[in-house]
């Protein structure tokens, strides 16, 4: 339910490692320019189709505009392709220069989608210190939650067990949460030599904060759905001084969840957190496909591009997992 796919060569490198394994994704808008018309919309879906090539037939790109003010001959013209708006607060992340300055500011585009069905996907975070970032965002959530009740709200990739209690707080509010904040903390981050293939924003938070997300998707929190927040970056955009935000995640994210869920006795309720959830929360109704995890170990790539073009660095690189999707 977050998937970054970016374009081009690195489009084409990233597709399949999505589109094989699930049957849809919701694909973020921050390219450079961002996604912010309904013809760029429909371009970059068919751009996604094309680079899925064979799995394009059971693969469904369901495609968000990048929040800016827009009228409803706007929303309207892209609502053919379109599945929801995603919202960045100016400078708070990869690609958000053009994100809004004032969120109240733009209390004519909420409603506009709140009458048009149009779900509102958030980057939750200030630009305050950076472990408080995602909770100094919270009264943002309460406030439009209340103003707009019909609005459907997604806190996108939560990070912290204040956002968790929140969604039991207010019936139109969700959210997703990543593999790799299941499962990581800021020490894996920075406690020991950095770990750049790591480092994503929002910054993964503490103990207290992981396993509160843990039990929220064990339990298969029914307002709680699994978004990758896959976000490849070259290898030379991670290694380097000024390091890029963003775990690639998608080649081994539902091994690493199966192992996850599996190690806690969970593994009936990964069904409901991958998809369940979302299907039941946006009324999805996707491509027929199953895949089937079995239980045998397998290494990791340390890499992932024949060198041709982009060449991006995989969460979990050179690591034995314990379950693969069975080809
Ligand atoms: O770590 C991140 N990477 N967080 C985001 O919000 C954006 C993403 C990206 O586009 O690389
Ligand atoms: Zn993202």
């Amino acid at each position: 339910m977050h998937l970054h796919l970016r374009d081009g060569d690195m489009l084409r490198l990233v597709c399949a490692d999505s589109a094989g394994p699930f049957a849809g994704a919701v694909i973020m808008p921050n390219l450079v320019p961002p996604v912010t018309s309904a013809e760029v919309l429909t371009a970059y879906r068919a751009r996604i189709l094309e680079a899925a090539g064979p799995h394009a037939a059971a693969f469904q790109p369901l495609m968000t505009l990048f929040f800016q003010h827009y009228t409803e001959a706007q929303l309207a013209a892209a609502l053919p392709d379109l599945f929801a708006v995603k919202l960045y607060p100016h400078g708070v992340t990869t690609n958000s220069e053009s994100g809004i300055h004032s969120i109240s500011a733009a209390d004519p585009t909420f409603r506009l989608m709140e009458e048009m069905g149009i779900p509102l996907l958030v980057h939750g975070e200030t630009t305050g210190f950076v472990l408080d970032r995602e909770t100094e965002f919270l009264s943002v959530y309460e406030t439009l939650a209340t103003r707009f009740p019909r609005l459907r709200i997604v806190m996108e990739h939560i990070t912290t067990a204040a956002a968790v209690t929140l969604l039991d707080r207010f019936e139109n509010l969700h959210a997703t949460v990543t593999a790799h904040h299941l499962i990581i903390t800021l020490d894996d981050v920075a406690g020991g030599m950095l770990q750049p293939h790591l480092f994503c924003k929002p910054i993964a938070k503490r103990p207290s904060d992981r396993d509160a997300l843990l039990a929220a998707a064990l339990a298969a929190h029914p307002k709680l759905m699994m978004g990758s927040d896959s976000a490849p970056h070259p290898r030379e955009a991670k290694e380097c001084c000024g390091c890029a935000a963003g775990v690639y995640s998608a080649p081994v994210l539902l091994p690493r969840l199966a192992q996850l869920f599996a190690d806690h006795g969970a593994l009936d309720h990964l069904q409901a957190f991958i998809s369940g959830n979302a299907c039941r929360i946006h009324g999805l109704n996707p491509p027929d496909k199953s895949i089937t995890l079995v239980r045998e170990s397998w290494t990791v790539p340390t890499r992932c591009g024949d060198g041709s073009g982009p060449t991006v660095v995989p969460w979990e690189a050179g690591s034995e997992l314990e379950w693969r999707v069975k080809a």
